[in-house]
């Protein structure tokens, strides 16, 4: 079977862990703090917070930018839930907003008819690797006096225009889970130029203490530890590589699939660089299922990121959400990632093509 993703760990991440393991400092420590200088200066920030995933970056994220009970968030319903869920974490409500049919973004456009006077926040994904219209979304927040938050579970190493995704909005939540770009096993991280917004994210990832045992607000236990982040720190020195095999592999996919009946292989916007964290094509004419279950049937691994707007799932229908979003409808029903992980060899890129034309032809 070709997996739908599979994490690159090698032996200088077992080494790496190995040293933690007998340094005595396993939960939070150096390794973090080294972790967190390191993935600033990466994306291009002045601070970095490490936390214990991505879903607990967005969360303290919201909370530090100041979002709460009876505010609103601007978000894509055609995203992992963590992004709505967040904002519910912290009493707010998430407000979806239907996407750019060709990107599977946050349409811009749309986003002004959603703004009331709770709106407090912009949370734009970068699906699939693909980074966000965050020029548009940048004039509206400043137009709006809105935060912006990237969600970047998706897009280590992104760039839109000359700038990595998490240094263009007011902070970024990244993921380090297994099937991402790079991994720590479980993790994440926020990346701001904000330094009230930093200060307020470490004081909360650790139970509101500044000093020890002084509680001066609610926090949580959202640290990472020092062997997540020793993993982390191999990791990241690989990811730009990692992300030219994903980029090459998409390359190759799109070339010979862009040609197939009934296929469409995935737009890359020119303003941005793209990392593929899945190599999404769209199944038209209902052939989507037979599509799926013979590649599954040829030992091809599939996804559908998403099947369910978020609005859609039992949570929100039970919190009284009536949304409609036909764009995100239309793609939650044809979307289909193949795989584009950086372990896979030309032979097995060569056997998805075969077999999706074959497939194609067929079905
Ligand atoms: C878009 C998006 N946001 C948030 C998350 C949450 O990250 P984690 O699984 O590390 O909590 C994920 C990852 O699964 C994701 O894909």
């Amino acid at each position: 079977m070709i997996p739908i993703a599979k994490p690159l760990i090698g032996k200088e991440e077992i080494e790496e862990v190995e040293k933690v393991l007998k340094s005595g400092f396993i939960a939070q420590g150096p390794k973090v703090a080294e972790f967190e200088e390191a993935f600033a200066s990466y994306v291009g920030t002045e601070h970095a917070i490490a936390v214990s995933s991505g879903t607990t970056a967005l969360h303290l994220a919201l909370l530090a930018a100041g979002v709460g009970a009876g505010d609103e968030v601007i978000t894509t319903p055609f995203s992992f839930a963590a992004t709505g869920n967040c904002a519910l974490y912290v009493g707010a409500r998430p407000v979806f907003v239907d996407i750019d049919p060709k990107t599977y973004n946050i349409n811009p456009e749309l986003i002004k008819g959603a703004i009331t006077e709770k709106t407090k926040a912009i949370l734009p994904v970068h699906l699939y690797g693909q980074p966000a219209q965050m020029d548009s979304i940048n004039t509206i927040a400043e137009e709006h006096d809105l935060v912006v938050i990237e969600d970047a579970a998706q897009a280590h190493g992104a760039m839109f225009q000359d700038k990595k995704v998490g240094s263009l909005g007011d902070m970024g939540c990244f993921s380090f889970y297994p099937t991402k770009n790079m991994t720590t096993s479980e993790g994440g991280m926020i990346t701001t130029n904000n330094p009230e917004m930093a200060d307020k994210a470490r004081i909360l990832r650790a139970h509101g203490e500044k000093e020890r045992y002084q509680h001066e607000i609610l926090g949580y236990n959202f640290r990472m530890t020092d062997i997540a982040a020793s993993i982390g720190l191999v990791q990241l020195k690989k990811l730009d590589g990692f992300n030219q095999k994903r980029i090459e592999n998409a390359e190759y996919l799109t070339e010979h699939i862009k040609v197939l009946n009934g296929i469409k292989p995935p737009y890359v916007s020119p303003e941005v660089r793209h990392v593929f964290h899945q190599y999404t094509i769209r199944v038209e004419d209902g052939k989507r299922k037979d599509i799926m279950e013979y590649l599954n049937q040829e030992g091809i691994g599939t996804g559908i990121h998403y099947p369910i707007p978020i609005y859609k799932q039992k949570l929100y229908q039970d919190l009284g959400y009536h949304d409609k979003c036909p764009e995100t409808e239309k793609a939650a029903s044809e979307v289909l990632s193949l795989p584009v992980h950086p372990a896979l060899s030309i032979e097995e890129l060569e056997k998805i093509v075969i077999s999706l034309e074959a497939g194609s032809e067929n079905i």
